[in-house]
């Protein structure tokens, strides 16, 4: 008998998730991780992190900017950035510690170290070879870097993103490469403690995919915090001295070569799949184009007993996807019923404003053919929002059939904009049309009367506006 039902490869968003279900489901689970503290890139070196440090200096930008005029005058705060390091890293020792609590609890096993399978059943971590009835890869994803561009996240002059939680101080200069998740959540951070900050980005929208109305508005937004964009522009390469970095980009129209000069340079141009050293050539582990883990609809490999969930497979590189993936895939092992719908997956950044997306855009579907109707509200039309001063340049969008009226999409930029995506989200999952959240009563007042009048303006009309 092997000693374990299942064993998963990585203890990120998807490998614990998967894992804590598994034993709750009654299978003998676990997990193998190398690094030191359970949680993945999510916890470690992503999103938890990141969310620290932008929490902190969006409440260092709210004092120096929006305080006098609500009359809560005196001196700024200033940045002790050592100790703004130790906040997030406390933060991110809480979570990690709570996922280690979590696996006692479920009686997980965590094996520490690097697995290899060197055949179906079989876990090699070190010397010792485990055993189990079903394997989880969920090894997830690291950054990607561009062609002579050569990151070094020690010297802390040309950064990935897990780098750029660290840097030894403030760079007076910024460039980011790639006007991405990572790279407008990370630039903000140091924006508001005062770099001066230039994001490069090849495309001529920030955040490809998105929204279109909604990159237009989240671009002027930043701009007015304090980043500068060059849009349209190709990163050639990255030349450093021991403490300088010059940013060689090209427009893409055509032109010459011009060059940035920056303290710090941050690449984030997008992370890849990471499955090194698991030996999946050997078992002949079908891969995509791409260098995913190829999967079938119940994230089964092509090898009997591997299944492979999260950022190593295909979709959107986001933990919340690995985690849905993580608790369908141990219930397929338990014989049950798992299921994700990739239809409903939110996208959030998390800047602020907030922008928060789900289903599909409005550009997609029109060029598909599909006849829609789109109801937008400004949160200036919001007493709310106003209260707090984060009305301008805000909105709520649903995307809705219009015969139907089913909501097939909707994009928020605004404050909460990633908690009040929910409930778009659960409309969504219900099959309800827009009509349906304009006859919810909602509380008054509430950022969510957003929700509510964009979705009356799918109908007969908004109220404020
Ligand atoms: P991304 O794919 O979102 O953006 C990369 C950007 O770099 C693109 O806009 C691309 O056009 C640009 N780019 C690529 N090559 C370039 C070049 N040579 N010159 C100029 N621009 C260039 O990747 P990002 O931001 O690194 O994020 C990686 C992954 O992590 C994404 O899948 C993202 O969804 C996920 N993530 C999600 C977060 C969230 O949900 N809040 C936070 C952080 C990451």
């Amino acid at each position: 008998m092997p000693q374990y039902d299942v064993i998963i490869i990585g203890a990120g968003p998807g490998g614990y998730v998967s894992a804590i279900r598994c034993a709750q489901l009654g299978l003998k689970t676990a997990v193998v991780e190398g690094r030191d503290t359970l949680g993945g890139t999510c916890l470690n070196v992503g999103c938890i992190p990141s969310k620290a440090l932008l929490h902190a200096t969006h409440l260092l930008h709210e004092a120096e900017h929006n305080f006098t005029n609500m009359g809560l005058k005196g001196k700024s705060p200033s940045v002790d950035w050592d100790q703004m390091k130790s906040y997030k890293d406390e933060v991110i020792g809480q979570n990690t510690g709570g996922i280690e609590f979590l696996f006692k609890k479920n009686k997980i096993d965590w094996i520490k170290g690097w697995a290899t399978i060197p055949a179906a059943g079989k876990v090699q971590v070190g010397d010792e070879v485990h055993e189990a009835k079903n394997i989880v890869i969920a090894s997830g994803s690291v950054p990607s870097s561009l062609p002579g561009v050569e990151v070094d996240n020690d010297a802390g002059l040309v950064v990935d993103s897990t780098g750029a939680l660290s840097l030894p101080k403030v760079p007076k200069k910024m460039v980011v490469i790639g006007a991405g998740v990572i790279g407008l959540e990370l630039g903000s951070v140091y924006a508001r403690l005062g770099s001066e900050v230039t994001v490069v980005e090849y495309m001529d929208a920030v955040c490809p995919g998105m929204d279109k109305d909604v990159q237009r508005n989240f671009k002027r937004v930043l701009e007015k915090q304090g980043l500068n964009f060059i849009m349209g522009a190709a990163v050639q390469g990255v030349d450093t001295t021991k403490t300088k970095a010059k940013v060689k980009y090209q427009p893409k129209k055509g032109g010459d070569e011009a060059v940035l000069d920056a303290d710090v340079v941050l690449v984030a141009t997008g992370r890849k799949p990471f499955a090194d050293g698991l030996g999946l050539d050997a078992l002949g582990v079908k891969m995509t184009e791409r260098g995913q883990i190829a999967t079938d609809a119940h994230w089964a490999t092509n090898v009997p007993g591997i299944y492979a969930i999260g950022d190593v497979i295909e979709g959107p590189m986001l933990a919340h996807k690995a985690e849905d993936e993580g608790m369908a895939v141990a219930e397929v092992i338990a014989g049950k019923h798992g299921h994700v719908n990739y239809g409903v997956i939110p996208g959030v950044v998390y800047t602020a404003p907030e922008v928060a997306t789900v289903g599909q855009t409005e550009d997609a579907l029109k060029a598909e053919g599909r006849k829609v109707k789109v109801g937008k509200f400004m949160f200036m039309g919001n007493a709310r929002a106003k209260a707090v001063g984060q009305a301008e340049g805000g909105f709520v969008k649903i995307i809705a059939d219009a015969e139907t009226d089913r909501i097939l999409g909707a994009a928020i930029i605004g404050p909460a904009a990633g908690d009040m995506i929910h409930e778009l989200c659960v409309a969504m999952e219900f099959g309800a049309s827009a009509e349906d959240i304009a006859l919810t009563c909602h509380a008054h007042p509430t950022y969510s009367e957003a929700v509510r009048e964009a979705a009356l303006a799918c109908g007969d009309g908004p109220i404020h506006s």
